[in-house]
């Protein structure tokens, strides 16, 4: 154990050397059965006879805090159970910022489901490692490096300019190198925009249901966060606040909703922004894998007043534990977040961003999302038949072409709890999220959010089919008062 000492202080060496190694090991920094540093190396280190060490080893084991073992060396004792020192200040613990305090995130718990339908995540075996592994490994060289240690805050050029061919032609979306912005994921695209764009008390708007992490960060960044629903065609663009600074929106594939904004809609949010100087962030997280439409216009190949700032991510298309983003910003925007990117972050991992630039440029990335989709899109047919079966007596399915999952709203007067099918499913097995954990008004959306990015297509229907008899045994719980119709809307 590597354990820091200091001799300056009160006492003699031995007492000073002694107590140390007794709080460590009260406070649990030294737990039982590490053992001390030999004597002659922590000696030298400290730069103290032997002797002075040997004899505050001693005075533990005699203690009973440590005991020594013939040839091995001197141990903590097994029978001192440490426990952590109560570090909070005689007034009060230090606090964060109220907005940080107490903000609890929702993070995918709990044991592994024999049937996972909870979303958030690709599939990791379709990834392909190996050609990953070759390409970063191309990269961890020292010619790959720049001499000078200096990067570029915007990112990798070489991958600035293979995204800026790749959303072109995949998105049309319009964008040079010079647009562009390498990010951590998505998620700190939104941070820096934010960053840039909010003073205190600035009004935000998100969508109801929404992306939790989305709306969170920018209330944290100091913005008054308004919800604005979402109906089949989109956000509510009647709805928006006349105040509102920033509009936080994903058309593509709505989330958690699935739906794509329609172009009618997309064309009344745009005149609104530029009518009222609002800057709109398009959220364009996961529109690779579409099964069956074509995709509409993103807004930021739609703007003409410069209002868009596009965000895309990798972490759907690859993995999210690659944090790998970035965004396109109008030109008046490039500055501030160039120097938001330097002054939080600097640049990203040199090798990953290389390798991906080799990876989108050699064509695998095309490939990888041809052939991943194929997969995707058999088992999102795979959750919409069976949507369209026994279970369209409780659920009602958004409609949905692309994505890694399906949302689907409780019918109303079921009078079922989706709380207590999702538990009864857990129970059976199977894991699968709640549509309300992505609302925030007084009545949250029933229903469930069926992800496909973790489950093969041959487990789907068993999955499915235990998911129905959740419902069923919920249902057959559920007072005859409050469970009303099944009026089964199944084909004999
Ligand atoms: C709406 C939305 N945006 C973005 C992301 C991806 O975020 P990141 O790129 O930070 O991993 C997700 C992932 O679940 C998402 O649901």
């Amino acid at each position: 154990v590597d354990l820091h000492v200091s001799l300056a202080g009160r006492g003699d060496r031995t007492t000073r050397i002694y107590r140390q190694l007794r709080e460590a090991i009260l406070d649990g920094r030294l737990r039982p059965g590490d053992r001390l540093p030999p004597t002659r190396e922590f000696a030298g280190r400290l730069e103290v006879a032997r002797g002075t060490v040997a004899v505050a080893y001693e005075r533990l084991i005699a203690e009973g805090f440590a005991v020594a073992r013939v040839g091995a060396g001197t141990f903590v004792s097994s029978s001192v159970a440490g426990e952590p020192v109560d570090r909070s200040a005689p007034g009060g613990a230090v606090r964060p910022r109220p907005c940080w305090e107490g903000l609890t995130l929702a993070e995918r718990g709990g044991p592994p489901a024999r049937y996972d339908f909870r979303i958030g995540t690709p599939d990791r075996d379709l990834f392909p490692f190996a050609t990953w592994r070759r390409m970063l490994a191309e990269q961890v060289r020292a010619s790959a490096y720049p001499r000078s240690g200096a990067a570029d805050a915007a990112g990798h050029a070489g991958l600035r300019a293979a995204i800026a061919r790749y959303v072109g032609a995949s998105r049309s979306v319009r964008a040079t190198a010079d647009d562009i912005i390498i990010t951590q994921g998505a998620q700190q695209a939104l941070d820096l925009t934010g960053r840039v764009l909010i003073e205190p008390g600035d009004c935000v708007v998100v969508e109801e249901p929404g992306y939790p992490r989305a709306r969170l960060l920018f209330g944290c960044l100091g913005a008054r966060v308004v919800t604005v629903p979402v109906d089949r065609d989109g956000i509510d663009v009647t709805e928006l606040p006349a105040a509102a600074r920033l509009v936080y929106v994903t058309p593509s594939h709505q989330f958690p909703l699935g739906t794509p904004m329609s172009l009618a809609r997309r064309t009344a949010l745009l005149e609104w922004a530029a009518g009222r100087g609002a800057v709109v962030v398009e959220d364009d997280y996961d529109s690779e894998f579409r099964f069956s439409d074509r995709p509409l216009e993103p807004l930021q190949s739609l703007d003409r007043a410069g209002r868009v700032v596009y965000v895309g991510t990798f972490s759907k298309t690859l993995l999210p534990m690659l944090r790998l983003g970035f965004l396109v910003a109008p030109a008046s925007l490039q500055p501030a977040l160039r120097a938001a990117k330097e002054l939080t972050d600097r640049h990203g991992d040199h090798a990953v961003q290389a390798t991906l630039a080799r990876f989108i440029d050699s064509g695998e990335l095309s490939r990888h999302i041809r052939k991943a989709s194929r997969v995707y899109a058999a088992r999102h047919a795979r959750v919409v038949a069976a949507l369209g079966g026994e279970l369209s007596i409780w659920l009602d399915p958004e409609p949905s072409a692309a994505g890694l999952h399906v949302a689907a709203r409780l019918r109303p007067l079921t009078g079922i709890s989706i709380d207590d099918v999702r538990d009864r499913a857990r129970a059976l097995g199977v894991a699968v999220d709640s549509l309300a954990a992505y609302g925030t008004g007084h009545r949250p959306p029933a229903g469930l959010v069926i992800g496909y990015g973790a489950i093969r297509a041959e487990e789907i229907p068993t999955g499915l089919q235990l998911l129905t008899r959740a419902f069923r045994d919920t249902a057959a719980l559920t007072p005859a008062t409050t469970a009303q119709p099944p009026s089964r809307r199944v084909d004999p």
